[in-house]
């Protein structure tokens, strides 16, 4: 199927944090910098045109050395554990690429981090 770009900055699009703009390389007007805590998620809601397995790509930078922890919750429950680590830069976006199971229409997309130094910045999840 086509891939569609969610920002994270674009509305259903929830970020617990706020809308920054000031690394660049950023697409669309900006990307979630989540505060710096446990379950302060980023949220997607995307549509898939059928259920079943699903890639989904999701950019960020983590200027840190230190990777960052996360739950992904599909639909209400947690599925795996992605962490990202460490960009080298916060100008430095890399996508990383899961592989979820999903519903036929709306799904609900949540990366909720576990370590108190919350999630990486967040660009966009290509669905
Ligand atoms: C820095 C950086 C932010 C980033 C934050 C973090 O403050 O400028 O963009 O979100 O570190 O540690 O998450």
């Amino acid at each position: 199927a086509a891939t569609t770009r969610y920002e994270a900055e674009t509305s259903p699009a929830v970020c617990t944090g706020t809308i920054d703009s000031n690394w660049a390389g950023y697409s669309g007007s900006g990307f979630c910098n989540g505060t710096n805590a446990a379950n302060a998620y980023a949220q997607f809601t995307v549509n898939a045109s059928a259920a079943g397995t699903a890639t989904l790509g999701a950019r960020f930078a983590n200027g840190t050395t230190t990777t960052r922890p996360t739950s992904l919750i599909v639909n209400g429950t947690t599925t795996q554990s992605p962490s990202f680590e460490g960009t080298g830069t916060w100008d430095t976006w890399v996508t990383k690429t899961l592989t979820i199971n999903v519903n036929a229409g709306t799904n609900t997309i949540r990366f909720n981090p576990t370590g108190s130094t919350g999630l990486p910045n967040l660009d966009y999840l290509d669905f």
